[in-house]
């Protein structure tokens, strides 16, 4: 397949060139776009050939539900069954953005989108490629991330285009993703809502605008465990390189990698350290990869999935990982980076 690649200016976006993404995305084609997270793998839901192309392309298992992507507040109407004073304040306080909404779906939203669940998942980015994209195309975009499954979702085109050239209709690039790291999944179906992947909006800002909620425990490798998200259960983010994060106390947690590196080291393996800023200079590696600072981790979010499509660029097949604390934005963060290393954690 011949995938056309559609460069765009996020400051000044060109109208034709979205216009011409949005018509192949209505009428069955497969269109990856930026979104304020990752990049995106879009199509109509009510095409059940694009959709299918979207599994193929990512060689997704279909018991993995996509996100139903909108571009006004509107479409809630036809996508699900009926908002509760909850959701519309979260909706109102934190859409467009980095936010999920599971709900009951509508009956008319295809099987295929929800992998045969009676709830859907809907998003409202703030991207303007995106939301313009969705608005020309005038239809719900269902779209995962724009990545190979497995593999860490795509912060700049380039890696889309290293997963999906040939694979796709339509690349548009851009340029790189703000946030880094994926919406936060929050499950509006019951009482006491419930995170179940974090994200982008953090713990903290939806609690103070509902109270109560609850983070959906058993993230773990135990295999009879069956997550309410499909997609939580399966391998992610996972580079060639074997990751092993260290928690605990600043210093302990040097002492550890340092140790740990001159050891693997003595081994003859190619070994690199992934720290914060804070933490570089009194780590003794070759290969020090500075994920951001420990005053904003929004910088170190930006840059991990990056880091771990380049640790396999670097052939690297160690690498020791400084664990970041898991406030704000830390506690997707460290979801992500605990699952890259497959849960591989050393406590000091
Ligand atoms: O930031 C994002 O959310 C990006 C951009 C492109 O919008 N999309 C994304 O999609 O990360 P994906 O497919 O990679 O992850 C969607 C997650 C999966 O874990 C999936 O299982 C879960 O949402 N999900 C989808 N529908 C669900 C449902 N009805 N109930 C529970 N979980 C659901
Ligand atoms: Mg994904």
């Amino acid at each position: 397949m011949k995938t056309q690649l559609i460069k765009v200016d996020n400051n000044n976006i060109d109208v034709k060139k979205i216009n011409s993404a949005a018509k192949i995305l209505r009428d069955g084609g497969t269109v990856a776009f930026p979104t304020e997270t990752v990049y995106g793998l879009g199509a109509n839901i009510f095409n059940e050939s694009a959709v299918k192309r979207i599994f193929e392309a990512k060689g997704r298992p279909s018991d993995n539900p996509l996100i139903v992507h909108i571009s006004k507040v509107d479409q809630m109407k036809s996508i699900v069954k009926n908002i509760n004073k909850k959701t519309l304040t979260i909706m109102e306080n934190f859409w467009p953005g980095p936010l999920t909404l599971i709900l009951y779906k509508n009956s008319q939203i295809p099987d295929i989108i929800t992998a045969g669940l009676d709830t859907v998942a809907v998003r409202y980015p703030s991207h303007p490629v995106a939301k313009k994209l969705i608005e020309y195309a005038n239809i719900p975009v269902a779209a995962p991330s724009a990545n190979i499954s497995g593999k860490p979702s795509p912060t700049k085109a380039k890696h889309v285009i290293d997963d999906l050239m040939g694979k796709v209709d339509v690349i548009v690039d851009g340029g790189n993703c703000e946030v880094g790291l994926e919406s936060t999944v929050l499950d509006m179906t019951s009482d006491t809502p419930i995170i179940l992947r974090p994200g982008g909006i953090t713990y903290e800002q939806i609690v103070q605008k509902i109270g109560r909620v609850e983070i959906a425990g058993g993230d773990n490798e135990d295999i009879n465990f069956t997550p309410k998200a499909p997609g939580m259960k399966y391998k992610h983010y996972a580079p060639d390189a074997k990751l092993t994060v260290v928690e605990g106390d600043f210093n302990d947690v040097i002492t550890k990698i340092n140790e740990l590196t001159k050891k693997e080291l003595e081994s003859g393996k190619k070994v690199a350290v992934m720290c914060l800023e804070e933490a570089k200079d009194m780590i003794e590696a070759d290969r020090i990869y500075v994920l951001g600072n420990n005053k904003s981790l929004n910088l170190a979010a930006f840059n991990l999935f990056s880091y771990l499509r380049k640790f396999d660029e670097d052939k690297i097949d160690t690498v020791f990982v400084q664990a970041v604390d898991k406030a704000g934005i830390g506690m997707a963060l460290r979801n992500r980076i605990d699952k890259a290393a497959a849960y591989n954690i050393i406590s000091v």
